[in-house]
């Protein structure tokens, strides 16, 4: 949907023909439309009902970095919908390698496609996307950026297993400096009444711009290298890798790599009814004798990331059978 760079427009509940750029386009009533969606999409597949919503699209999946669980989580979702995909992964087989502008190809591919889902090492890239794109750009993860898709699908998992948000405390370990779900995520719970327990070492600290805008938005957060301290108060521990790919050497990356790893002895240190959750790739943060334990969710979330990716290609295509509550007038706001 083309806009300006400064207007990515609210989502106001009207997600039809919308970017999802950022986590800061939703309000917390677009938010519950996209979890009602999404148990909705959820029960069908269980169930084996078809629904080919999406029947006659294709979308384009556009990963210019790695990805297992985002890229074929879009592909699974656009097809179990009845849609059809395209896609290109990596940027050594795509014109990127030889020069082109990320302009030039999205004005390309939305001549083939219905709705754009990108992955790229550049924060604000989603952004740049949905200003040139007249068609929806849905961002799959815009370098240190945002993850807003894992940011809903957490937070579906979350409610899944304890049932509310409010109220909880959720501890996020590991490199919140880089890792863009955590940026995402803190800007969803903020959105509730929730405790937000930072765990890292200084230098990797979620960056303090996001810090100060959740504080204005009136969250209440806590930061401390020492997981200890918060885990016994702890309904949600939220652990991420060291994001090799971010640090400018091998060396600067095994400084931190392998500071925070959850495993048998912190599990037992954690309260009974917390869940664990990742978003992986895991890369020794948890280790495997931990998997076994009824409070480690992680390949929950990775199902779960399926039906709100469902929910929301459906919601973007206008497609969703599901009555909504009288629409609010829309406002186009920066993000
Ligand atoms: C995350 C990502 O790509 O940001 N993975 C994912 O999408 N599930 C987390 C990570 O790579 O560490």
């Amino acid at each position: 949907m083309a806009t300006t760079l400064e207007q990515t427009v609210c989502i106001n509940n009207d997600f039809t023909g919308k970017d999802v750029v950022s986590i800061g386009q939703f309000n917390r009533n677009d938010v519950e439309v996209v979890m009602r969606e999404a148990a909705i999409v959820a029960a069908g597949v269980r169930e084996g009902g078809l629904d080919r919503s999406l029947s006659g699209m294709l979308v384009a999946n556009l990963f210019y970095e790695p990805s297992t669980r985002t890229f074929l989580s879009f592909e699974a979702a656009a097809k179990r919908l009845g849609a059809d995909t395209i896609a290109t992964q990596g940027v050594e087989y795509s014109s990127i390698s030889k020069g082109e502008t990320l302009e030039d190809t999205i004005r390309t591919v939305e001549r083939y496609a219905d709705i754009i889902t990108l992955r790229h090492s550049r924060v604000g890239a989603a952004a740049l996307a949905a200003t040139v794109a007249e068609k929806p750009v849905i961002n799959a993860g815009d370098g240190v950026g945002e993850h807003p898709t894992q940011a809903l699908l957490d937070l579906f998992t979350i409610r899944q297993k304890l049932g509310h948000t409010d109220g909880l405390r959720v501890t996020m370990v590991g490199d919140l400096k880089n890792g863009r779900t955590v940026h995402s995520l803190a800007r969803l719970l903020a959105m509730h009444e929730v405790q937000l327990n930072y765990v890292s070492p200084k230098e990797l600290a979620m960056p303090e711009a996001l810090t100060w805008e959740l504080a204005d938005s009136g969250a209440r957060q806590h930061a401390t290298p020492d997981l200890d301290e918060v885990l016994p108060e702890t309904d949600v521990l939220y652990v991420t890798r060291i994001q090799k790919e971010r640090f400018e050497n091998e060396a600067a990356y095994l400084q931190h790599k392998g500071r925070y790893v959850v495993d048998r002895s912190a599990m037992d240190r954690a309260p009974a009814d917390m869940i664990l959750m990742h978003p992986l790739p895991r890369v020794g943060e948890i280790s495997l004798e931990v998997d076994a334990d009824p409070r480690a969710v992680y390949f929950d979330q990775v199902e779960n990331g399926m039906f709100v990716r469902m929910a929301l290609l459906t919601l973007i295509a206008g497609r969703s059978a599901v009555p909504r509550a009288a629409k609010q007038t829309a406002s186009p706001a920066a993000v």
